[in-house]
């Protein structure tokens, strides 16, 4: 909202962890990223309430709390103090850490559900689903348990094979058993509940090319579903199941992505109540309130899609801005729990022995991010030296000399003389530099622009030698120390949603509570605090215990793997085992219940094959026929969604995930050999 004043009104969110897990540096990559542009628009003045909750429902907390012995009322519970108290190891501001188990939010998901009925939004099926009779349950995704139909792995759950990454129906897994009694479950015709959302296609076009919206990296891949057709999204589950049951039915209960982005919403309210505001100023459609969720690159379908139809089904206002940030890899390699490169929150501030740990992640995270979903990677030797030379070697070390040189010469009083004009302009422009970066969340811009203006305050104190001035010249030599005193403080004030705890150690100093504006020279004649150092360095030492404790071990472990391999190179026979060979698509049929799968009968020459390939998000099935492309034709048969597939297409993945073909650029024979 912006008042006359320019005051704006900002509602901020993180996505909201499920409650069955504890917070990693993944969570936290995200929560920094939330919480920089937080305390930014905060530090500006702006009316800002950040949100977040825990997202307790559904499969895997019933789950878990079965296992443990417990409800699920208790482990949500435990579950949302951990993650406050693993949260505030980090400074994360949250206004409210609310959770979806609420009444709150039973109110808005009934509502939402409600006005999805009156506008005709809401269709019943009956679909067949596995049922335990020996449990007396439908079993879910989750409660399943079978061989994988592609790799044919054993003990794969329901829904997706952890160990090739294919998705499938519960349907399609070799031998299911029931995941709770290990007896084979039977199918049963159920009903289930479904949202149309082709119906408000029209609406969704319009919202995500509204300005602002996505950011540029995304907007095509969103729009590639919805041009590819939007498919009816089913919002029940069969009982029991912990969550909300659905008005009108006997047994059935919202999923729980249904009801998850409600807790936006619903902790929304919860605030408001808590703190004398109405949930409405922020949620009313129509209104001048800006909503900002943050979100990592593996949820956008359901903000960009479902939330935003949800929300303006009820006439209350959708997303002013998706943020979408990329994975978090740990020494380049992606986080997993076996092989040891998952490091949870708690474990690094345990385990990195230095009283700024927390700080630390805070700047090296705000170092790298910028509005993409490129993935970031979390690297000790880069942290080390990201750490050191900016905060410590730079700016730590202009903080020491021009404070201690203040101390020492001038008994704590700056004395009240001019500074450096040409350096107060610098700091005047790169202000509105710094504030438009903050504002596009191109935090690691702020971090590089703080660091050359350190470069240029130490070149300063050192090129002007205030310790011979004060032999010749004491007022020179009192103009250098103010100038680089209000040049710290302009730092302390422009890292500030950064790094609080550095920023509140320049307060201390200087007696102030820095507002955006106090980047401003204004120090001279004035006292200055007991100086005390911003940092201490950071050495491989304390990060030792984190590092070779698992995640290096981990890490080399996969290089030695390639090491025995002469580095990763292959031989010729590796390659030439391959047998790669060019076919004419004949057909290409869209499969049923996939969204990224097409069928297509290939001809090769010698003989035709069915091939199943994950292009159709990429490839309209009548765009290929006639097309040459390049399988690999002694792949073993895989079946996928009861298809069998007689080999594999070769496809380049931009990085946007955009697949192409690759093919011969001349026509040439069937069969032809690619080598
Ligand atoms: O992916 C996740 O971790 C979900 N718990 C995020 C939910 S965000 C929102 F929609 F609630
Ligand atoms: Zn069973």
């Amino acid at each position: 909202m912006q008042h006359d004043t320019g005051r704006k009104r900002i509602l901020v969110t993180s996505a909201l962890p499920y409650a069955n897990g504890d917070i990693h540096l993944g969570h936290l990559l995200e929560a920094v990223q939330t919480d920089i542009f937080v305390r930014y628009n905060k530090l500006r003045g702006h009316d800002v309430i950040y949100v977040c909750a825990d997202d307790t429902h559904g499969t895997p907390v019933e789950l878990s709390a079965l296992r443990q012995g417990i409800s699920p009322e208790e482990l949500v519970e435990t579950a949302r103090k951990n993650h406050i108290r693993d949260y505030s190891g980090y400074d994360i501001s949250f206004d409210i850490f609310y959770t979806t188990n609420s009444e709150e939010n039973r109110h808005y998901a009934e509502l939402i559900y409600e006005n999805l009925l009156k506008k005709d939004l809401v269709v019943e099926k009956e679909i067949n689903q596995y049922y335990c009779e020996n449990d007396k349950r439908f079993l879910p995704d989750r409660f399943i348990i079978g061989t994988c139909p592609r790799c044919k792995s054993e003990k794969q759950y329901g829904d997706v094979c952890e160990v090739c990454g294919v998705t499938y129906n519960p349907t399609e897994l070799i031998e299911p058993k029931c995941g709770l009694c290990s007896k084979p479950p039977v199918l049963r015709s159920t009903k289930n509940i479904y949202v149309e959302l082709a119906k408000r296609e029209s609406f969704l076009r319009e919202y995500i090319g509204k300005p602002g919206v996505l950011q540029d990296d995304m907007k095509n891949f969103v729009k590639s579903w919805i041009d590819d057709g939007l498919k009816e999204w089913c919002i029940s589950r069969d009982g029991p199941y912990f969550g909300f049951r659905i008005p009108g039915t006997e047994n059935k209960y919202f999923y729980v992505w249904m009801d998850a982005p409600i807790g936006y919403l619903s902790s929304t309210d919860r605030w408001c109540k808590d703190n004398g505001g109405d949930v409405m100023d922020y949620w009313e459609k129509g209104s001048p309130a800006e909503i900002v969720h943050f979100i990592g690159k593996d949820i956008v379908y359901f903000h960009a899609l479902f939330w935003p139809v949800m929300l303006d089904s009820s006439d209350f206002a959708v997303p002013s801005s998706i943020k979408i940030h990329g994975f978090l890899n740990i020494q380049g390699e992606k986080m997993s729990k076996s092989r040891g490169t998952f490091i949870l929150a708690k474990e690094y501030l345990e385990k990195v022995n230095h009283p700024q740990a927390s700080e630390f992640l805070r700047f090296y995270y705000g170092s790298k991010l910028s509005l993409t979903s490129a993935d970031l990677d979390l690297n000790k030797d880069e942290l080390m030296s990201r750490v050191n030379t900016t905060l410590i070697n730079n700016i730590g070390n202009l903080h020491h000399r021009a404070m201690i040189f203040c101390e020492r010469y001038f008994e704590n009083e700056l004395p009240a003389v001019a500074w450096d004009k040409e350096i107060a302009l610098q700091i005047e422009a790169a202000a509105s530099e710094i504030s438009a970066w903050y504002e596009a969340s191109e935090f690691k811009l702020v971090v590089e622009k703080v660091h050359s203006l350190g470069s240029v305050g130490n070149k300063y104190f050192q090129d002007n030698k205030p310790w011979e001035l004060m032999k010749t010249d004491k007022m020179a030599a009192a103009s250098v120390i103010v100038t680089c005193v209000n040049l710290i403080k302009a730092l302390a004030v422009f890292l500030k949603p950064i790094v609080p705890k550095i920023s509140a150690s320049v307060e201390k100093q200087l007696s102030a509570s820095f507002g955006w504006d106090d980047y401003r020279f204004n120090l001279s004649g004035c006292k200055t605090g007991t100086v005390e150092k911003l940092v201490a360095p950071l050495e491989s030492a304390h990060l030792d215990e984190l590092f070779t404790a698992q995640t290096v071990a981990a890490c080399a472990d996969q290089k030695d793997k390639k090491e025995r391999d002469q580095d990763g190179l292959i031989d010729i026979s590796a390659f030439t085992a391959v047998d790669l060979r060019v076919g004419t698509v004949l057909t290409a049929k869209n499969v049923e219940k996939s969204s990224k799968l097409l069928c297509l009968s290939v001809d090769f020459g010698s003989e035709k094959r069915q091939i199943v390939a994950g292009i159709a998000q990429s490839y309209k099935g009548d765009d290929l026929i006639g097309q040459q492309v390049v399988a690999v034709f002694n792949l073993k048969p895989a079946a996928l969604f009861g298809l069998v597939s007689e080999g594999m297409l070769l496809a380049a993945k931009d990085k946007s995930g955009v697949l192409t073909l690759v093919g011969p650029k001349a026509t040439v024979s069937l069969g032809a050999k690619v080598a």
